[in-house]
């Protein structure tokens, strides 16, 4: 994955680093299945923002979700559980996509 970082760092200004919930959706490889704003083989994160907008407990749903994977929201795909992430990644990236996912 350290590839990825690389690959997308140049697009990133250098005096202005990315929010830390795209480095680390970057990272962990979300992005092979996540757009910011068009479904790929998961919603957009600019979609799952819209859904839960509003709903107090979509952070804590949401977390558990990546960490355990499941499918049946979106579709019939099912996401992968994400075991080796840490809790505090997780709630970072997941509290990033609910802002709709800024690019900074
Ligand atoms: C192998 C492809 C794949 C990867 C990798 C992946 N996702 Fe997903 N993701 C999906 C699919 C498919 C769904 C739709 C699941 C459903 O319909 O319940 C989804 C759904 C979601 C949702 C919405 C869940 C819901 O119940 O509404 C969030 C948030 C999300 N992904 C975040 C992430 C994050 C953060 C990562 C990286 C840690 C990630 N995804 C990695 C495929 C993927």
């Amino acid at each position: 994955m350290v590839g990825l970082v690389f690959a997308f760092g140049p697009l990133a200004h250098a005096a202005d680093p990315p929010p830390r919930g795209l480095t680390i959706a970057r990272t962990n490889a979300c992005m092979g299945c996540h757009a910011v704003d068009r479904k790929l083989v998961g919603p957009s994160f600019q979609q799952v923002a819209e859904k839960y907008k509003g709903n107090a407990g979509a952070s804590a749903f949401l977390a558990k979700k990546v960490k355990d994977g499941g499918s049946g929201v979106w579709g019939a795909i099912p996401m992968p559980a994400h075991p080796a992430m840490s809790d505090a990644d997780i709630r970072t990236v997941v509290d990033w996509v609910l802002v709709g996912a800024p690019s900074k």
